[in-house]
């Protein structure tokens, strides 16, 4: 495939979720915790959870399979699919279970951990491939099962994560690049905010030789930490970008966070200021369901018609690592 000097233009989005829906009342019969904290607090009433017979993989195909019908192309005339997910079915990787299910027969596909700032290092990823003509059609999808790894007995950390995916096609064109700006930032320092460890016991093999035999324990975060960080560097790499694209705050139609707290998406939108009424918001709906919720998010927005082709949309993901980027694009 060559497609070289393309810009990019983002055509499609799909997305789904979980059948259940956990709200804060349910949340209350579990942990010291009430509707009113929660909502106050982050602004979510409800979170979608996986049940036994529902996989990430198939949750990512139904998302996929809208994303690719939007952008009225069909599964085989994918290239590339980019996973972005830190809770694969598979530890070595997802991504080319979804090919298979979907048919994309003809795509190359891996996984990309990088948690909440997943999708967003996708998306950059994706128009490295498409800009330097390597790839024409690209798959790209959010998503994760939170609940599966969440400590059910910590009320800070488990009233946050649902579960769901969302998906975006992104396609080579002659016509005006759609990807305005980007970037991507890592702070390894403060890895310890927010982690999925690894935990094991030794498992002696043969004399002098054991293997560290185990399994991932729970979430845990410092909350605090990762609001004070959010609230301090998602505007700063949206005021770059911004700057990149040369626009300012009067030209961004619509703010695409990760959705981790409606007060932490309200922040950054008045140090930016930019309106609230210009946030595209789910929260309330789906909780922090980490690399699937921006596509999540976008998804809702364009299928009620609120997102319209040629508007500027001023992206952000964050979270463990910890991990952020920005990019700013137009749909359509
Ligand atoms: O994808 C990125 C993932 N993570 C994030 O983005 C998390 C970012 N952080 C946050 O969203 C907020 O820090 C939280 C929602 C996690 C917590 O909100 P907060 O306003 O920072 O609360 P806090 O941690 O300062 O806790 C205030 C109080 C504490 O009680 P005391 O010490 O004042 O008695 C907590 O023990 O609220 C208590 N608390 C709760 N109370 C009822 C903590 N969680 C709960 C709860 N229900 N679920």
């Amino acid at each position: 495939m060559n497609n070289m000097g393309a810009g990019i233009a983002i055509t499609g989005c799909g997305s789904a979720a979980p059948e259940a829906v956990l709200t804060n009342d349910h949340l209350a019969q579990m942990v010291a915790t009430s509707d009113e904290w929660i909502n106050t607090r982050t602004g979510m009433s409800n979170r979608h959870i996986a049940s036994a017979t529902e996989s990430l993989s198939q949750l990512s195909a139904v998302a996929a399979q809208n994303a690719i019908a939007m952008a009225g192309i069909t599964a085989t005339d994918i290239d590339l699919i980019i996973l972005a997910t830190s809770t694969p079915d598979d530890l070595f990787g997802s991504a080319c279970k979804i090919q298979g299910l979907i048919g994309a027969t003809n795509a190359v596909a891996f996984d990309l951990g990088a948690a909440c700032s997943g999708f967003i290092f996708a998306l950059i990823t994706a128009s490295g491939f498409i800009r330097a003509g390597v790839y024409k059609n690209v798959l790209i999808i959010g998503a994760d099962i939170l609940s599966r790894w969440v400590d059910w007995s910590d009320r800070s950390s488990c009233v946050l994560f649902g579960d769901g995916a969302g998906a975006m096609v992104c396609q080579g064109t002659s016509q005006d690049d759609r990807l305005l700006s980007f970037g991507m930032y890592s702070n390894g320092s403060q890895n310890d905010s927010l982690n999925l460890n690894y935990y094991s016991q030794s498992k002696p093999l043969v004399e002098n030789i054991t293997a560290q035999y185990g399994s991932y324990k729970p979430i845990t975060m410092n909350g605090k930490e990762v609001y004070r960080f959010a609230v301090a560097k998602v505007p700063e790499a949206i005021s770059k970008a911004m700057f990149q694209a040369n626009l300012t705050a009067d030209d961004i139609d619509w703010l695409l966070l990760h959705q981790a707290n409606q007060r932490i998406m309200d922040a950054v939108a008045k140090r930016l200021k930019i309106p609230t009424e210009k946030i595209l918001s789910n929260i309330a709906e789906y909780g922090n369901t980490s690399a699937a919720s921006i596509p999540l998010a976008l998804d809702a927005a364009v299928r009620d018609g609120r997102v319209q082709p040629g508007h500027t949309i001023a992206a952000s993901g964050f979270g463990a690592g910890l991990t952020w980027g920005a990019a700013i694009f137009k749909w359509g």
